[in-house]
């Protein structure tokens, strides 16, 4: 990477401002999964072992701009508090006089976190004043959220512009590596595994990963209607974006022609649309009638695509494959079903890259995690790097 790295900086002493993606499932003022917080503790870790006096800054949710408690960050600063063993204290805005009378009082080697800066519209805004009152609380910068890199915001990419050095966090730089090898040099086969509900999220990772000469490419979840609609299939009820279908068989089309294995499921779990407790039933794609909802894919397609990964090199998978926070009912299945397939693939020696929440959550849930070379803790921000996106929060940080 050519960017400037935290361990090019001289942190004693000094006050490091470090943005991180804190934006964490929370649930009765507690954290539900971690994975993100456990991403950024070496860089956190490391900015405290070389004694300095640490500001972390992140988003939660989508408050639009105003206070709303359920989006409060105190939650994560308790349990950062438990994962590093020590105090991070915690300060209720992340500009303003009591911010700095707290930024003021930290010794080397503290910690403290501000409260949600999307509680401030002009976060978003990417405004320049606001960008120089973070700035202002700090003398160097850090960008620890790959997570939320593509996005041009005044504490990604604003404040760089007033501070003495922004330099990349360790967990941004291992994702940058990890990513950047999968899409600069990849060992064939190369196979992609999108899901998710909507095609048009992920147009331009479809067409960066045919023109990088992918091998195959399994679709799932219910972008695959949008697929089965467009090339005559009867989809029932299932959810389709019906202005997408042009583009679907242009996928199709292209992926022929630069030979690209493209699989779409063959079975699927659907329920009657009027009775869906007690339908449930898994069918093949093309037994779907007009009363029908498919959920999940089938047994079939998680045993076709597992087979598809047999000689696999390379491996990314974003996107469920079916309804996967339906647990009870057990449309989780499917996803859970391909997490065990890529881990296999893993353990056969294939480079396997797994990014966006659903996935990631399959592969904790699957308990594969430790089998997997590389869970991303991005979602649209890795699908952004993979389409050949530059990501602002990366770009604006200063060269090495
Ligand atoms: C994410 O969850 O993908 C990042 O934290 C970015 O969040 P956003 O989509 O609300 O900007």
């Amino acid at each position: 990477m050519n960017k400037l790295s935290i361990t090019d900086l001289d942190l004693k002493g000094k006050r490091v401002f470090i943005r991180v993606d804190f934006n964490v499932p929370i649930k009765d003022a507690r954290v539900e999964d971690d994975s993100r917080i456990r991403g950024a503790l070496p860089t956190i870790q490391y900015a405290l072992d070389h004694e300095a006096r640490v500001i972390l800054a992140s988003h939660l949710g989508r408050p639009k701009g105003e206070r709303n408690e359920k989006y409060s960050l105190r939650p994560v600063a308790e349990h950062l508090s438990e994962l590093l063993g020590k105090p991070v204290y915690f300060v209720g805005d992340c500009i303003g006089d009591e911010v700095k009378a707290k930024v003021g009082a930290l010794k080397d080697g503290e910690v403290l976190l501000l409260e949600n800066l999307r509680f401030h519209a002009e976060e978003e805004k990417n405004d320049e004043a606001f960008a120089r009152e973070l700035a202002s609380l700090c003398d160097l910068y850090v960008n620890d959220a790959f997570g939320a890199a593509h996005r041009a915001h005044a504490s990604t990419a604003g404040i760089t512009k007033f501070v003495q050095q922004a330099a990349a966090g360790l967990l941004m730089q291992k994702e940058l590596d990890y990513l950047g090898r999968v899409i600069n040099s990849p060992e064939h086969p190369f196979v992609a595994i999108l899901g998710g509900a909507k095609v048009s999220d992920k147009i331009p990772v479809i067409n960066a990963l045919i023109d990088r000469k992918i091998d195959k490419l399994l679709i799932g979840g219910a972008m695959a209607y949008t697929f089965f609609k467009a090339q005559g299939f009867t989809v029932g009820k299932s959810l389709v974006e019906d202005e997408m279908m042009p583009t679907a068989l242009e996928i199709i089309k292209r992926a022929e022609e630069a030979n690209v294995e493209l699989l779409l499921p063959t079975d699927h779990q659907v329920v009657d649309s009027y009775d869906p407790l007690k339908s449930k039933k898994t069918i093949p794609v093309e037994f779907t009638n007009a009363g029908l909802v498919g959920l999940d894919i089938g047994a079939e397609t998680v045993a076709h695509f597992s087979t598809a990964l047999r000689d696999a090199k390379t491996v990314i998978w974003n996107g469920p494959m079916g309804v996967f926070e339906e647990k009870e009912l057990g449309f989780d299945e499917g996803t859970i079903g391909v997490a065990r397939a890529v881990a296999e693939a893993a353990d056969r020696g294939a480079t396997v890259v797994v990014g966006g929440g659903d996935s990631v959550a399959a592969i904790t849930q699957a308990g594969v995690a430790d089998r997997i070379t590389h869970i991303s803790t991005g979602g649209g921000a890795t699908l952004e790097f993979l389409a050949g996106d530059e990501l602002p929060g990366v770009a604006a940080l200063n060269a090495k």
